[in-house]
């Protein structure tokens, strides 16, 4: 047997596939585990996304090849939301690339860009993706730490100059996962000074911008001035409208950072299933009081979270954005330890921070994804798991 290329040898393997294998093994043994780890909505998309879809998969003439860069409708519906809700004003056909889900286009924007041999800066913890990207492209991640000192903004002027030399791409990510922290328009408009001096690309990942809870709103990076001449910025349905199961994101920003992804793209996939493209234009257009209502009820899931964490002495980090709590693990546990006892003996799954990189560690993230009542329950569990 032949040996499987090298580059596969680069990339981990799932940590979520493997730990559904040991979840089926608890439940096939002492019943139910409250799964808290993956950040999979609930909830259902608006009721007239999935209309659209249906009435779409009617048409006997849309269900083939569609164009790799999907419909104009979405490419204006994204166009729109970017004009309404961040003020930015977009070119559909020179901005905006619709996506099989971001995480598509962050592994794939990394392979078009980076060479073996080019560093791109990643933060730690993260998401995994831009590491993964980097090692699959042969280039070498620089991990660059988020510390709650500096409330989870990185102090780039820490980066080595002779690191800086070498690099290509910077990621940030903002409302954050995992630590969920958020980024004041000050700290982006450094990041992009920063990467026009150093004539890096900046990526920023927005796909939590529209997940915000009493009265904050997000911003994008393409609200700061300059943004455009060095960045791109990636968003996607799966968190905003409950949709991940759809693979529905986009890229927008700079032109000629999105051109060698489309290349790329060409070359690798044969658009989307039109419908979901139809449903996807459709939801950009639901109207704010739905995401009002949904992210009123991500904000109760997280304050029963943060009281019930607060009465277990637990220190949680405090948001006002994403679909997570980050909170620190028990004194004189690792997280990877406090998350397999808790369940083992508590039949509770959460995330250890070290997945999202080494200063992940001494951390958990707990997904708000299950109703008041599975998250209150979680949290008695660990309370009698505590006392024990
Ligand atoms: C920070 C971040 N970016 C991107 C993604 C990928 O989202 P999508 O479903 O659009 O691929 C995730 C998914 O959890 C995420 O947490």
């Amino acid at each position: 047997m032949k040996r499987q290329s090298t580059r596969i040898d680069r990339l981990p393997t799932n940590f979520f596939a493997e730990l559904e294998t040991k979840i089926a093994a608890i439940q096939a043994q002492s019943g139910d585990v409250i799964r808290l780890d993956i950040g999979s909505p609930d909830l259902p998309p608006p009721p007239e996304v999935i209309n659209v879809l249906c009435s779409s998969a009617r048409q006997p003439n849309h269900h083939g090849y569609q164009p790799h860069n999907g419909t104009a409708k979405l490419r204006q519906a994204w166009a729109e939301m970017y004009r309404d809700r961040f003020g930015v004003l977009l070119d559909e056909n020179k901005n905006i690339l619709p996506l099989i889900g971001s995480k598509e286009g962050i592994f794939n924007l990394t392979m078009a860009w980076a060479n073996p041999g080019d560093t791109v800066l990643v933060p730690d913890p993260g998401y995994m993706t831009y590491a993964r990207g980097a090692l699959f492209a042969g280039a070498k991640p620089y991990y660059f730490a988020l510390h709650p000192q500096n409330a989870f903004l990185p102090d780039l002027t820490s980066i080595p100059k002779e690191v800086l030399k070498r690099a290509k791409m910077l990621w940030l990510n903002y409302p954050n996962n995992p630590t969920t922290a958020t980024a004041p328009l000050d700290f982006l408009k450094q990041a992009v000074q920063f990467c026009l001096d150093y004539q890096l690309i900046l990526c920023h990942d927005a796909s939590y911008s529209q997940v915000c809870f009493e009265d904050y709103q997000a911003p994008s990076i393409l609200q700061i001035e300059g943004a455009i001449e060095c960045a791109v910025e990636f968003n996607s349905l799966s968190k905003s409208h409950n949709m991940a199961g759809w693979r529905t994101g986009v890229i927008v920003g700079n032109t000629e950072i999105i051109k060698p992804l489309i290349k790329l793209k060409t070359n690798l996939d044969s658009g989307h299933f039109r419908p979901i493209l139809d449903g996807a234009a459709q939801a950009l257009s639901t109207p704010e009081s739905w995401l009002k209502a949904r992210n009123e009820i991500y904000n109760q899931r997280r304050n029963v979270v943060l009281k019930a964490l607060k009465a277990l002495n637990l220190s949680a980090w405090s948001s006002p954005a994403t679909i997570y709590v980050w909170c620190s693990v028990p004194a004189g546990w690792t997280s990877l330890k406090f998350v397999e006892d808790v369940l083992e003996k508590a039949r509770v799954s959460l995330t250890p921070g070290t997945l999202f990189g080494q200063f992940g560690e001494g951390y958990f993230r707990i997904a708000l994804t299950s109703p008041t009542e599975k998250l209150s329950e979680a949290m008695d569990r660990l309370s009698k798991w505590k006392e024990k």
